[in-house]
């Protein structure tokens, strides 16, 4: 019996003279006289392994009737020299096996190219196409290096709950969690619904960070990561916006803000070059067929530093540039995506660190600066994605954190567990989030990043 190996493996180490087993799916099958050329895929690489199918092959005529683009098979046989152009080995088979026939007529991946837009109709097959394939490996690679980045500078993984009572980002984009009935749940005598009586005895969410519970683990760790989903029930439509996407939170105890730039720096370049060193072919393809400037884009990355500027700074620098943009700029408005695309895109045409911005359009646990208007935050600003990090240092003084909670109206008493962490023991600390689903956009040049998680949660939309 042939062992069964994986495309992968025999692409890059498969000897001539190798007898061998594959199984994946075809997907395609060219017909000659005497033999049919069947190339399988199996989801390892994005190049499959060509099989040659003779007259020989026991069953041959009834088994290739049987095979189309999309059918599951095994194929055993020899390895062989491939004379084609574009691929050193071939596969001699001897025997072959259907497992499960797909329909010509109705199996919708068929050879043409398709939109994005239909294949996101078709969520539960795209995973079979060249493109999501690619972007599957890659965002694999990409999840490999964040544990492997933080691993290796002795980072604590740890596990924040999806479900909490705390709204981290203020920003209310919160999905509620309940076990009420919804047709009549318990009201208060006022008659609004009653939350105390609902599962956990107060309202519950989907968390929209870990952050605040990374906190606490970073005061008896030092130094911790999270890496989970977190959800926003925020309605934009964009090409950059999920309801439900994965983020990544290092937090770090004994950090002012230049340690976290520095940190974001290096696991970005970090991880590009572990993606180039993994994945070439993926790379290359997204070079070839999605966006020309992938390659470039990777190698600017890893080897340039980031440019750093104020807010104040980019304001200015906005103010003055030879563009008209939608959205207004001055100083104390939020920087919009377009803003944020300009500075990184056009002007500096490299990954930007904006800092210290006024302390009105950011979160309360953000450190306040001397000055009074501003806080210690940082957004890394990517071309093309605008937005792909938000971190800050963390207001570690007591009375100043309980005076921005007073300001945002947010209750001590439901978060007397995060103002005691600046009671007992309290340390400058600082932390970001990487928006995993915007990282793996910015390494692949995938335009929608509904293309690059498998099953995008977006409005009126979570069907698969
Ligand atoms: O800037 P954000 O809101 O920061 C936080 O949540 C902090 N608690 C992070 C921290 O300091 N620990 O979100 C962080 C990143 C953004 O920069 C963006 O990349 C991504 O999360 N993000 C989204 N990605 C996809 N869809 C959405 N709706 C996103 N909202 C934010
Ligand atoms: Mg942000």
């Amino acid at each position: 019996m042939a062992t069964t190996r994986r495309i992968l493996d025999l692409l890059r180490n498969g000897q001539p003279g190798e007898t061998v087993t594959i199984q994946g799916w075809v997907r395609t099958k060219r017909d000659q006289k005497e033999f049919s050329f069947v190339e399988v895929n199996d989801g390892s690489s994005l190049a499959g392994l060509q099989a040659v199918v003779s007259q020989d092959v026991p069953g041959y005529a009834d088994a290739l009737k049987r095979v189309n683009t999309g059918a599951s098979v095994e194929l055993s046989g020899t390895l062989v020299e491939s004379p084609a152009k574009g691929q050193r080995i071939e596969l001699k088979a001897e025997s072959i096996t259907v497992f499960g026939e797909a329909d010509a007529e109705t199996y919708p991946l068929q050879k043409k190219r398709h939109s994005f837009e239909f294949l996101r109709s078709i969520a539960h097959l795209r995973p079979r196409t060249n493109t999501l394939g690619s972007v599957f490996r890659v965002r694999n690679a990409c999840a490999t290096a964040v544990h492997n980045f933080f691993q290796e500078r002795n980072f604590l993984w740890v596990h924040t709950p999806l479900i909490t009572a705390s709204d981290a980002e203020g920003a209310g984009e919160l999905f509620t969690v309940t076990s009420m009935n919804l047709d009549t749940p318990p009201r208060t005598k006022s008659g609004e619904v009653d939350f105390a009586q609902d599962f956990f005895g107060k309202r519950a969410f989907l968390t929209v960070s870990g952050q605040l519970e990374a906190e606490i683990m970073a005061m008896a760790f030092t130094n911790v990561y999270t890496f989970g989903p977190t959800f926003r029930a925020e309605n934009s439509n964009t090409s950059r916006h999920l309801a439900e996407f994965w983020m990544i939170e290092p937090e770090m105890a004994f950090c002012a803000l230049d340690g976290n730039m520095e940190l974001a720096e290096s696991f970005l370049k970090y991880v590009f070059k572990y993606v180039l060193e993994t994945c070439p072919e993926d790379m290359e393809f997204f070079n070839q067929r999605i966006d020309n400037t992938v390659l470039e884009t990777a190698d600017n990355i890893i080897n340039n530093e980031f440019e750093r500027i104020t807010y104040t700074d980019a304001i200015a620098l906005l103010e003055k540039a030879d563009k008209t943009f939608e959205f207004p700029v001055s100083w104390g408005l939020d920087l919009q995506s377009e803003h944020e695309r300009y500075l990184a895109e056009d002007l500096f045409k490299k990954p930007v660190i904006v800092t210290d911005y006024p302390k009105e359009i950011k979160a309360f646990y953000m450190r306040q600066n001397d000055d009074g208007k501003t806080v210690r935050a940082m957004d890394v600003l990517a071309p093309r994605i605008g937005e792909i990090i938000g971190g800050s240092q963390r207001e570690e003084r007591l009375d100043l954190l309980e005076q921005r909670m007073a300001d945002f109206h947010i209750p001590a008493e439901s978060m007397w567990w995060y103002l005691d962490l600046r009671r007992f023991g309290t340390v400058p600390h600082a932390g970001f989030g990487l928006g995993f689903e915007r990282l793996v956009q910015f390494m692949t040049g995938m335009q929608n990043i509904r293309d690059v998680i498998p099953f995008p949660r977006t409005p009126q939309s979570a069907e698969f």
